[in-house]
């Protein structure tokens, strides 16, 4: 969909050519009618990541909206908010110097089934800056030279919960529950088939990927590094800046993202549902 189109006064436009769409002029607050759900889900199928300008939602309104698009999942480690477990509050205070999850990541690879997709709502921002990018596995996938994609074709890799660098970055915000303490790992098909879209798409991220499965770390580290690289080119890509309002679907099978620390000395405050996902199946990639 490379175009601006109206439908029931709502109009839907790309921000990027490959990923990511506006949708302008819909009211999320109240039940969305079937025919416009529908269209809403393809278009987020298609473009990943679908932005939702000017909405005023209660923490109720944000998980019945979410609910229209699959089943709620908690996130693990984290607090919910109080009265609402279902919400997991993505804060950073001025004096903080990380950020949550911030290393290009999809969210949860190291459980079993991964979270299917998130939505995140805008409640205080940065004056400037605060963005959040996003990038398309499946684009990274297809563009992959031949001799990588017959390498990875049969690959699986361990996701695990305690790499370094993204457990610091929820440290601040660490729940006092059983799940926080747990070290959680998963082995997944390096090269994932989409449930929904039938499309093949790359499945390592730099968050949670270890190792591949049957490979040492030190083996599978320039692989994987190639991999990252390539998911993370300019032109997979498209950022969102947000306003005060936005909500940002996302699909978190097919895309990663990465939020952007540049905002030190400011409050950025975001309330994020979690879309319970299912279990990654192996693409069957024929010798190319
Ligand atoms: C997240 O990874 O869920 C947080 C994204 C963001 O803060 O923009």
């Amino acid at each position: 969909m490379t175009t601006s189109q109206k439908n029931n006064g709502f109009v839907i436009k790309p921000i990027s050519p490959l990923i990511g769409s506006t949708i302008n002029g819909l009211d999320l607050s109240v039940p969305i009618e079937k025919e416009t759900l529908e269209k809403l889900r393809n278009v987020w199928l298609q473009r990943k990541v679908l932005i939702f300008t000017d909405q005023n939602l209660s923490p109720e309104q944000h998980i019945n909206f979410t609910l229209q698009f699959g089943e709620l999942d908690k996130y693990p480690f984290l607090r919910g908010l109080k009265g609402y477990p279902l919400i997991t509050e993505v804060l950073k205070l001025p004096n903080e110097k990380i950020n949550f999850g911030g290393v290009w990541h999809s969210d949860t690879t190291y459980l079993a089934e991964p979270a299917m997709g998130a939505s995140l709502y805008a409640l205080e921002l940065p004056p400037i800056g605060g963005d959040t990018i996003f990038c398309d596995m499946c684009a990274a996938y297809i563009t992959l030279p031949n001799d990588i994609k017959n390498e990875i074709a049969q690959l699986r890799a361990i996701n695990s919960s305690a790499k370094d660098k993204v457990s610091q970055t929820r440290s601040n915000r660490i729940s006092n529950s059983e799940d926080a303490k747990k070290i959680f790992s998963s082995t997944h098909p390096v090269v994932r088939t989409h449930p929904e879209t039938g499309e093949k798409l790359l499945y390592v991220n730099e968050a949670h990927t270890v190792q591949f499965e049957g490979w040492s770390i030190e083996k599978s580290q320039p692989l994987l590094n190639t991999l990252f690289q390539h998911a993370r080119k300019p032109e997979f890509q498209c950022r969102i800046q947000w306003q005060l309002g936005t909500l940002v679907l996302w699909d978190n099978r097919s895309s990663h993202h990465y939020p952007i620390n540049d905002y030190t000395g400011h409050r950025r405050r975001l309330h994020r549902v979690s879309l319970k996902g299912d279990k990654p199946t192996v693409a069957r990639v024929d010798t190319l």
